[in-house]
């Protein structure tokens, strides 16, 4: 049997405008969810205990040893172009692409992915409101089933009225090498950026495009409110600080109430 992964591309490019003045002097992959930074949950999720992490072993060029390769992007000419930039430092087979961004707790995502993978391009999907599609690569869907969702194609943020389905697309993707041979030739789509989404739905003829129901929770870290989100999440499980959060919960109510 090959190896259907064995490289995932972690692109943190991002400007993160919508945290500055803090993303003036940190990364926004840098920017921590409770004690652990966004870059670190996104690493785990690749060489966690399941098969990845073993595959991604195996794969390594100095046994034992994970190879970790930087390269730079040097201008914000969106995702596709970011994971195009990476082309010459992948092994052959199938690549993973994890957007850090999207941070998905409770279920190891990618492990489900690669486990469920069968060729073509497979993306995690997630249903989002009509107010929410233009903010995603959006599936054209054919059928669903299951987790699986099979798609003719996929648009890059479109509008409500112009959406194919209510499917979107979360940073999590395990690509059919040959989406670097689309991406060398795409040309720059939704807001003016080298899209990845339009390199996926460009091979739709030759590569089956499948969007995967993932189990976990997925929250948005591109934005404050899912930062926030997230922290509240994971403070909420954690034995220290779940009743420092509940604390604070009933004090609010209380000031409420009596107001
Ligand atoms: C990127 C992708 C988009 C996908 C989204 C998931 O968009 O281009 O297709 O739905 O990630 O978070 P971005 O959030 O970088 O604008």
């Amino acid at each position: 049997m090959t190896r259907p992964v064995r490289t995932a591309i972690f692109p943190v490019a991002g400007l993160g405008t919508r945290f500055l003045p803090a993303t003036k002097a940190t990364p926004k992959e840098l920017l921590p969810v409770l004690d652990t930074p966004l870059i670190q949950y996104a690493i785990d999720e690749a060489r966690g205990k399941d098969d990845i992490a073993e595959e991604l072993k195996e794969a390594a060029l100095h046994p034992g040893v994970d190879d970790v390769v930087f390269t730079l992007q040097k201008k914000p000419k969106g995702l596709g172009h970011a994971v195009l930039c990476a082309k010459d430092y992948v092994l052959d087979g199938a690549v993973a692409v994890i957007l850090p961004d999207d941070l998905i707790l409770g279920a190891p995502c990618l492990s489900e992915m690669v486990a469920a993978y069968d060729g073509g391009h497979m993306v995690a999907t997630m249903a989002v409101e009509d107010d929410e599609v233009s903010k995603y690569g959006i599936l054209d869907v054919i059928s669903q089933e299951g987790r699986v969702t099979r798609a003719r194609s996929m648009v890059e943020k479109p509008t409500p009225e112009n959406a194919p389905s209510r499917m979107a697309v979360i940073g999590r993707y395990v690509l059919d090498h040959d989406i670097f041979d689309a991406l060398s030739t795409q040309k720059p789509g939704a807001g003016g950026e080298i899209q990845l989404t339009d390199a996926i739905a460009r091979e739709a003829a030759t590569r089956p495009i499948t969007g995967f129901g993932f189990s976990g929770t997925r929250f948005d870290c591109g934005s404050k409110a899912g930062m926030l989100e997230a922290t509240l999440h994971l403070s909420a499980q954690d034995p220290e600080l779940a009743p420092v959060l509940n604390a604070y919960a009933s004090a609010t109510l209380s000031q409420r109430s009596a107001a």
